[in-house]
């Protein structure tokens, strides 16, 4: 069952929802102007998943028609090539943003940190111990304004990523 949240600001309000299949397509069209066809499908494929599997999630930030942002999120991803066995053992019980992406219109209105609260809720409500996701630009933002804790560089698809965890109170 889809599950609502407004979040209001003082300048205008958006809403965050657990989406539906039918709303793979419209967050396609809306989201991914910066994919070529290839990088389209396979992301089509990626929420397709993300909206039909038991253990994982796709959250959508919306105004009525339209979709501002989006975070994909999953109790337990696989883990990185050449992440240590102790910070495999350290993350085994966090839940993992595999995605978070706000169009580049609605950036810096607080969509995003909004996002990134509401799948930390998602994996609170699920009892996980905290939440883990691999950045390639952005470890400074989630470290200054989220609280999240540089645990590892790695090498995925041949650039170097940064995880970022942050484990729950
Ligand atoms: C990273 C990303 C998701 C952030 O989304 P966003 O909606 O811009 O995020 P927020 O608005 O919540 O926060 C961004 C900044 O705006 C600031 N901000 C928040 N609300 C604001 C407001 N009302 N007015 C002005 N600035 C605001 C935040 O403090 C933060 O400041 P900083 O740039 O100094 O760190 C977005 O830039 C994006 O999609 N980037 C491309 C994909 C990507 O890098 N994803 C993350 C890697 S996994």
């Amino acid at each position: 069952m889809a599950e609502n949240y407004l979040v209001e600001t003082t300048a205008q309000s958006w809403e965050l929802k657990i989406a539906a299949e039918a709303e793979v397509e419209p967050t396609l069209e809306q989201l991914t102007d910066h994919m070529n066809e290839q990088q389209r499908q396979a992301f089509r494929d990626k929420l397709q998943r993300y909206v039909n599997k038991p253990d994982r999630d796709l959250i959508l930030a919306v105004r009525g028609p339209e979709v501002l942002g989006l975070v994909c999120v999953i109790k337990q991803a696989e883990f990185p090539p050449g992440l240590s066995e102790k910070n495999m053992d350290y993350l085994r019980d966090f839940a993992c943003g595999t995605q978070l992406l706000v169009h580049p219109s609605f950036r810096r209105q607080g969509i995003g940190g909004s996002l990134l609260a509401q799948a930390e809720a998602w994996a609170r409500e699920r009892e996980l111990a905290g939440f883990w996701i691999t950045t390639h630009r952005m470890a400074d933002w989630y470290e200054k304004n989220f609280g999240y804790k540089q645990i590892a560089r790695v090498a995925l698809k041949s650039a170097a990523k940064t995880i970022m965890a942050k484990k729950f109170d």
